[in-house]
């Protein structure tokens, strides 16, 4: 196809005349000059069509131009401030190259049924559009972070031989004749093995779990940046999460300020994210609740509503740390101090959007991690490789494990995680 150019680098060619494809959102006109509003997917650009500045054959191509007929227009760029992104172009040509009837989604309300039916086409509406650049935007800052820092990037398995979290939210297939594969709940056991190669290290996929809930928090299919630090204990721990979720925070804050202005979203509470992030150990969180009227005691794992009561005391995300190990993973090392507890944190964020990141301090002794391997009842010999790692040089070790969905639903200030991603399966969504 001949030369086009995207709308984003359109404000640096002002005075030229160019070609520029895209979607139609809007069209109006009074009498002999017609406007139509473009989009390409790097921004939004109005055309101006005179009609005496134009062949007959684009006047009359103007006429049937309906939403998301996609279309070529040519033409010369002038400034405009009132414009979006500060060019108006004023065209001498223009071509239909996509029809599009009846297109589903119209400027009025639709129920959200509806338009997570119509997924596939409500991406390009400009809420969408927002939505997945600040997605990118949190994915790329996830990689720079552990990048700049040396740390390694591991590919760990989707199909896994040995349960990760808990048996009860596992996808299972048939695998040939080695009985079943599990889909990864988790690449951490492998990150694991990775971090007494490579001593910092990341795994960054796609995690499955089977949650029948029907939460705002909860997906079926979630994307997962898990490290992995050889020496780290469980107080390092948390001072690289604060730090890591604060470089996201302003990366965005950074570089995605269209994006956060479209999703109408008050920057200000993103604004104070910053170390350090407050600590409260389990039992004092408890106490907390308590006073503030919760019914929650000393021993049960904290609900959603409980999160968010106890985040809205604080002002930037809030570390929860050493729970009971009764509601936590098998490879928590148990707390010297409190053999009830284990050394773990979950950071909440603020306004409601609850655990982003669960991580831990992994239990490094032989002998305490085979007993809680048996007294959980898994199966002892899915995880000889992974007591091997206890076997051979045993090394205090922490990672953790911070979900992109919520994360993104939180910076944009959605209520729901299903919109954070592009096409998400949850309990009763397998389509499109
Ligand atoms: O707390 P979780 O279960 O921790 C782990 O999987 C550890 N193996 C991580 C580690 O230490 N390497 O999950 C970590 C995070 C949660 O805080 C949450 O952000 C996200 O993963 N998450 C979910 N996101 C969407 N839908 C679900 N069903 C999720 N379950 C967990
Ligand atoms: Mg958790």
């Amino acid at each position: 196809m001949p030369d086009s150019h995207r709308i984003e680098a359109l404000p640096k060619l002002v005075g030229q005349t160019v070609a520029v494809r895209g979607w139609v959102m809007t069209t109006r006109s009074s009498g002999k000059i017609a406007f139509v509003v473009l989009r390409d997917g790097t921004g939004y650009l109005q055309a101006v069509v005179s009609k005496k500045d134009v062949p007959d054959a684009a006047w009359e191509a103007f006429g049937r131009l309906t939403q998301e007929t996609s279309i070529e227009v040519r033409g010369a760029l002038r400034a405009d401030a009132r414009a979006p992104g500060g060019v108006e172009l004023q065209a001498s040509d223009l071509g239909i190259l996509g029809a599009s009837a009846d297109f589903p989604i119209t400027p009025k309300e639709h129920g959200t049924a509806f338009l997570f039916e119509h997924r596939h086409l409500w991406l390009r509406s400009r809420r969408q559009v927002a939505i997945a650049r600040v997605r990118h935007e949190v994915i790329q800052a996830i990689r720079d972070f552990f990048h700049e820092r040396g740390f390694v990037l591991v590919d760990t398995p989707i199909l896994t031989g040995s349960i990760g979290e808990h048996a009860g939210t596992l996808f299972a297939t048939d695998y040939f004749d080695l009985g079943k594969a599990y889909l990864a709940q988790t690449g951490q056991l492998y990150v694991e093995a990775a971090a007494a190669a490579l001593g910092k290290v990341y795994c960054f996929g796609p995690t499955f779990r089977a949650e029948k809930s029907k939460t705002r928090r909860h997906l079926t299919e979630f994307w997962m940046v898990e490290p992995e630090v050889a020496w780290n204990d469980s107080n390092d721990n948390m001072k690289l999460q604060e730090d890591f979720v604060s470089y996201i925070i302003a990366r965005c804050l950074e570089r995605r300020k269209t994006e956060l202005a479209e999703l109408e979203r008050d920057t200000a509470p993103l604004e104070r994210v910053a170390p350090p992030f407050p600590r409260v150990s389990y039992t004092e969180a408890v106490e907390k609740l308590k006073a503030l009227g919760s019914e929650m005691e000393w021993g049960r794992d904290l609900g959603g509503d409980e999160e968010t009561l106890l985040a809205k005391q604080f002002d930037r995300p809030v570390m929860v740390y050493d729970y009971p190990r009764a509601v936590k993973a098998f490879y928590m090392k148990a707390n010297p101090a409190d053999p009830r507890t284990v050394l773990n944190n979950d950071c909440l964020a603020p306004e409601g959007y609850g655990e982003i990141i669960g991580g831990s301090q992994r239990e490094d002794d032989y002998d305490k991690l085979l007993a809680r391997i048996r007294a959980e009842g898994l199966p002892e010999e899915a995880y000889g490789w992974y007591l091997d790692l206890r076997k051979y040089g045993t090394f205090v070790h922490s990672g953790f494990g911070l979900g992109v969905e919520r994360t993104v639903a939180w910076i944009c200030g959605i209520p729901h995680i299903r919109e954070a991603i592009a096409f998400p399966r949850t309990l009763y969504k397998l389509w499109p």
